[in-house]
């Protein structure tokens, strides 16, 4: 089985019936909400859905999973994708330029369970850019101080239209490369004072649980 689908396999057994989930984004999650909305219709169980994008909420209307808001519900669980975890389970997210709604769902969940295939395992975060977004008027003086942390900056370009990505919140994100990335939560703090971001891709501190797809099945680990 695609090792992705293996971790989101796995993780939609972890939701609970009557639990309120958060939806993350990507390809990995794509596998886990597909097999919620499959739990739904073959168990009869009901469960409420917070979408953390336009693509989670397309797959999760698609896939019959009923949704709600932050404001109405309090998140139970919340499983989300990730482009590198280290050994502390810190991360580096926003491949798919989402990371701000799936920092804000999944930092306000009761238990956030990450879902990756074995290749996202890392010894140290930074070989991935970190996904910075910003408001366009602030480009150029984010991106100076993007070099003054000793990053190199990129704005992420579009695949199928001209001119930069934007984000679901109207936004630019800068790919910013740094060389070594020895202390995550500071880096990450650093980053969101700038003015002009609204977020940043290191999730620090957040994870409760990171499920493995691995050539020989699934593989845990759990924060301390
Ligand atoms: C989107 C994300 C994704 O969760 C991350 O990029 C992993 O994606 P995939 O499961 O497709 O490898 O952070 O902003």
């Amino acid at each position: 089985m695609n090792l992705k689908k293996r971790a989101g396999y796995e993780a939609a057994k972890k939701v609970k019936d009557g639990d309120v989930v958060g939806l993350g984004t990507g390809s990995t999650t794509h596998y886990f909400i597909n097999q919620l909305g499959e739990r739904i219709i073959n168990e009869e169980i009901e469960i409420l859905g917070i979408p953390t994008s336009y693509q989670s909420f397309f797959i999760a209307r698609d896939s019959g999973i009923n949704l709600t808001t932050l404001e109405e519900h309090d998140i139970d669980i919340a499983v989300d994708g990730a482009d590198e975890v280290d050994p502390d389970l810190n991360l580096i997210k926003g491949g798919g330029a989402a990371h701000t709604l799936e920092k804000v769902v999944d930092n306000a969940a009761r238990k956030f369970i990450v879902i990756v295939d074995e290749s996202k395992m890392v010894k140290e975060l930074g070989n991935f850019p970190v996904p910075v977004e910003v408001i366009p008027q602030a480009l150029k003086a984010v991106e100076k101080s993007l070099i003054e942390l000793d990053g190199i900056p990129s704005l992420r370009m579009a695949k199928n239209k001209d001119g930069p990505v934007i984000t679901d919140n109207g936004n630019f994100v800068i790919d910013t490369k740094f060389e070594k990335i020895n202390n995550p939560l500071q880096l990450e703090k650093d980053l969101n004072n700038i003015p002009g971001v609204l977020e940043n891709g290191i999730f620090s501190n957040m994870v409760d649980e990171v499920i493995i797809g691995t050539s020989q099945g699934i593989r845990c680990l759990k924060s301390d």
